[in-house]
């Protein structure tokens, strides 16, 4: 494989910046779900055990280059030290003086958590000053956000350019397990894809359609693709969903908007009479599935 794992670097003594996903849902100010958490927790207790210092980098939200508040990562630290079993640090940045400051300070056993990634604009745009400053805080890099990888930002791709790089136990299970479904399988193969945010993963399944035998689609993705067969219910129609649709004039259709499939389409389904249901949006004429 082209890749390494952690048993080939050697961490002792070192400060590893490892980029973990800890995107977890909080709900007044209290973790909902702490699935991501507990899997980094290999990974975390590997580097220590090998004499590492982990440093985490991590994003939270999308707070879009701006420092919010409510995005900050320090009230994961007191669910991180318990998941770790390790006392964890915060650092009110991902670069600059108050990280340096926290990992120069490290303590064996300890374990450092940089502030949201995405507080700095570069990230995003994967910007090479932003990844030489991220870099410069450790002497190995480790990814083990295989959900956040994705996307090339400085925190995910950038970094590996610079330092000695691996991948973490949760990359290296989630690769494995990869490469066992789609390097040389046994066919048929059957993949399910699911998750809520359609838009980043058409092209995941753009590329699975050309190696799967079967290919079935849960969570956020079927309500797009069934407007376009006809086949979706009333009560997950657009207009159930967003009933502001509801209220719009019914005497004008909107022409077609930027960044909807076919607004013409969704005007008619909401604006049926009550009583009446259209059961297939092959009826509507053809200029308006464009
Ligand atoms: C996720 O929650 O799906 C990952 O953390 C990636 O988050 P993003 O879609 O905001 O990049």
């Amino acid at each position: 494989m082209a890749w390494k794992t952690l048993d080939e670097m050697d961490l002792s003594g070192k400060v590893v910046l490892v980029r973990v996903d800890i995107n977890v849902p909080v709900e007044n100010g209290v973790v909902t779900d702490a699935t991501r958490i507990e899997k980094i927790v290999p990974t975390v207790r590997d580097i220590l055990t090998a004499g590492g210092k982990p440093v985490l980098l991590a994003h939270f939200g999308r707070p879009k280059g701006k420092v919010v508040p409510e995005m900050s990562l320090r009230p994961l630290v007191p669910v991180l030290a318990e998941k770790l079993g390790a006392p964890v640090v915060f650092a009110e940045d991902c670069i600059g003086a108050p990280a340096k400051k926290a990992v120069a300070a490290m303590a064996p056993g300890e374990v450092v958590l940089l502030e949201n990634t995405r507080f700095h604009a570069g990230e995003e745009k994967n910007a090479p000053e932003l990844s030489a400053a991220m870099a410069a805080l450790g002497e190995v890099y480790v990814n083990d956000a295989f959900s956040a990888a994705h996307r090339a930002h400085s925190s995910t791709e950038g970094v590996a350019h610079i330092l000695p790089s691996a991948a973490g136990r949760l990359m290296e299970a989630e690769l494995k397990a990869l490469e066992a479904a789609l390097g040389a399988p046994v066919r048929p193969v059957t993949a399910v894809v699911g998750g809520a945010k359609v838009s980043t993963k058409i092209e995941l399944l753009s590329n699975l359609v050309a190696k799967v035998e079967n290919l079935v689609i849960g969570g956020g993705w079927p309500t797009p693709s069934s407007w376009r067969r006809g086949s979706m219910s009333a009560s997950r129609s657009p207009s159930a969903r967003w009933p502001r649709l509801r209220a719009r004039s019914w005497r004008r259709p909107p022409r077609r908007a930027a960044g909807s499939c076919c607004p013409r389409m969704w005007w008619w389904r909401a604006n049926l009479p009550p009583g009446r249901r259209m059961r297939s949006w092959r009826r509507m004429p053809a200029r308006w599935m464009r």
